[in-house]
């Protein structure tokens, strides 16, 4: 299967390499699926990321997205992201489009991602929009535990609440710069992924549960415009019925190796 796979990856003119939490997760940042530690235990990213919660309780909100955007800044791209960045080398027509939050494919080295859900590293102010700047200093409480024999970083019990900084221009509290449920996506974002996806011959689906819409319409796009999808991951997902070939493995073992056949003896 990774044979045929390969061989359309080489044969490719223009790739679209859609991307979820699962990428990152080799990376030790943990997917929504995966049970939340520490102060987060007891709740459920999905009741976290909307703006209710941020209403009800910013501080609770602001130290979430502080914790993670800690765990982010300390990780490290894993060999996936280093591969979808050679797939970028090898056929200059490739367009990653990421549901993630994290900087990891900026940091190995794809150009420019199209993020549909925002990014950790944008805040904005909640009331004026405003542009507002990265906290100079990750919270202390943070911290992450020891790098596991599997690979895994097992995250330490931490986390706090944190209060958001205050918007110069108007006084309104500063959110994280991310998408939450019920908000729309960028809609340039949104439309730069669409047209990508329509254009392109082969979509890479990796590390993404496809159940979050409307980015999970990326590779239904791709699909019904002719192009092949493959998909990279571990588990059944709800892509598997439009996948043509469905790679069970992960990000950081199954992308290097793609790569590696699609261009033997090629970095
Ligand atoms: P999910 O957390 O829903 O799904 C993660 C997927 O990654 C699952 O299908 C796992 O099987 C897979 N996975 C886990 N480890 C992997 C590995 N090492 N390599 C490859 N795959 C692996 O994440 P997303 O699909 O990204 O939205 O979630 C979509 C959106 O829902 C997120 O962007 C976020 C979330 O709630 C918002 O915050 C708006």
């Amino acid at each position: 299967m990774l044979e045929r796979a390969s061989e359309a990856l080489r044969g490719a003119q223009r790739v679209v390499v859609f991307t979820g939490a699962g990428m990152s997760a080799e990376s030790g940042i943990p997917t929504f699926r995966d049970a939340m530690t520490g102060l987060w235990a007891r709740y459920d990213p999905a009741e976290l990321a909307t703006p209710q919660a941020f209403r009800a309780d910013p501080e609770l909100v602001w130290g979430w997205y502080e914790w993670r955007r800690a765990l982010v800044s300390r990780a490290q791209p894993n060999a996936g992201h280093v591969a979808v960045a050679a797939i970028e080398a090898h056929v200059p027509g490739t367009v990653v489009v990421t549901q993630n939050v994290d900087d990891l494919h900026e940091r190995a080295g794809s150009s420019a991602p199209i993020r549909l859900h925002g990014s950790l590293f944008a805040p904005r102010c909640s009331a004026c929009a405003a542009p507002a700047p990265v906290p100079a200093v990750v919270s202390t409480a943070v911290s992450i535990g020891t790098l596991a024999a599997d690979g895994d970083v097992d995250p330490e019990p931490e986390g706090q609440r944190l209060a958001p900084p205050i918007c110069t221009g108007c006084g309104g509290l500063v959110r994280p710069g991310v998408v939450w449920f019920g908000e729309s996506l960028p809609a340039d974002a949104l439309k730069a992924a669409v047209d990508a996806a329509a254009r392109c011959d082969l979509l890479l689906a990796v590390g993404t549960s496809g159940v979050v819409y409307p980015a999970a319409e990326i590779p239904e796009v791709a699909a019904r415009h002719g192009a092949m999808v493959i998909q990279i991951n571990p588990q059944p997902t709800a892509l598997d019925g439009i996948a043509a070939l469905n790679l069970r493995g992960s990000a950081a073992s199954v992308l290097p190796a793609l790569v590696a056949a699609a261009w033997p003896g090629q970095k």
